[in-house]
């Protein structure tokens, strides 16, 4: 998935140089090699470079961080929980020594826990510690929406909140077509059906893979967030973020709408809610909380 992501940043030209760093020998330059060879004949001037060592990093603006261990079939993202706070603990202080004032997009799973580890190890303010699971959860809804209506996709605005994982939070309420009531389309079991399918769609692909998790979706959906930071637009989106009493909850990060621009994660958007939807995302958050709770730092 980072090496996705680092194509695509320097496919739109995101950065004058994109820096793929892995623990493991000669691949990151391998795969920085190839890409930047690509840039002849697709256009682009970003300089891709492979490293083993955070040094070559230093200064960096930011990281979007997708290291750790991926899902096998019929585990769940906790699952995944004790591995990779290990591994994303020492991404964050290598992060925090090379590049102290870097903006932080954190994809490694479990998502909402993993950035609390980045948030509490670099020590960073929340502006610059944000996690990218509701743009992907979201463009998984949209996704199969458009399938089930034979729309398009531009057309359909969707926010799936929570945390990102079995208890995530697809807003039917806020979910039109070019503005329309989504439920004008679709209704009653179909709709429920794409809900259920749209909280396992990382599973889903998982199962077909086998050996890894989803890399294309994820990618698009880190690289617009470092587009809407690094191009100050200011976008609504819905991504993970630290809580500081938003939504009635504190202390947890947790996918909900976000103002994205050149200081980062600028702001919450706090929606109204029905009862029913309230209740999922307060759940969500209680799910998120105790996986977090057995993280030891
Ligand atoms: C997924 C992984 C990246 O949802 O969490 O595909």
């Amino acid at each position: 998935m980072g090496a996705t992501t680092a194509q695509r940043v320097a496919e739109k030209e995101l950065a004058q140089q994109v820096i793929l760093i892995d623990i493991l020998e000669g691949i990151p330059m391998g795969k920085a090699l190839d890409q930047w060879q690509s840039a002849p004949v697709e256009g682009f001037d970003s300089r891709v470079i492979g490293a083993n060592d955070y040094k070559q990093a230093a200064g960096a603006e930011m990281f979007i961080v997708t290291a750790g261990v991926a899902r096998k079939p019929g585990m769940s993202r906790d699952d995944l929980v004790n591995t990779n706070v290990d591994i994303v603990k020492s991404v964050s202080q290598e992060i925090k020594k090379c590049s102290p004032n870097a903006m932080i997009i954190v994809v490694s799973n479990p998502l909402d826990v993993m950035c609390y580890v980045a948030k509490e190890v670099t020590g960073f303010p929340r502006e610059r510690v944000v996690g990218m699971a509701g743009i992907l959860d979201t463009a998984r809804f949209r996704a199969f929406l458009a399938d089930e209506i034979d729309g398009s996709v531009e057309d359909i605005q969707a926010m799936v909140l929570g945390g990102h994982g079995d208890s995530m939070v697809p807003l039917v309420s806020y979910t039109t077509v070019s503005g329309i009531p989504i439920t004008h389309f679709v209704k009653g079991d179909r709709l429920d059906a794409i809900v259920d399918r749209t909280r396992g769609g990382g599973g889903e692909i998982v199962k077909y893979l086998k050996t890894g998790s989803a890399y294309y979706a994820p990618s698009a959906g880190a690289v617009q967030m470092a587009e809407a930071i690094v191009k100050n637009k200011k976008r609504i989106l819905p991504c993970s973020a630290f809580l500081e009493g938003e939504y009635g909850m504190k202390g947890i990060y947790l996918g909900v709408p976000c103002k994205l621009g050149e200081n980062g994660m600028e702001g919450i958007i706090e929606l109204e809610l029905s009862a029913d939807e309230a209740a999922a995302l307060k759940k969500s958050g209680d799910a998120v909380r105790s996986t977090q709770d057995i993280v030891k730092l």
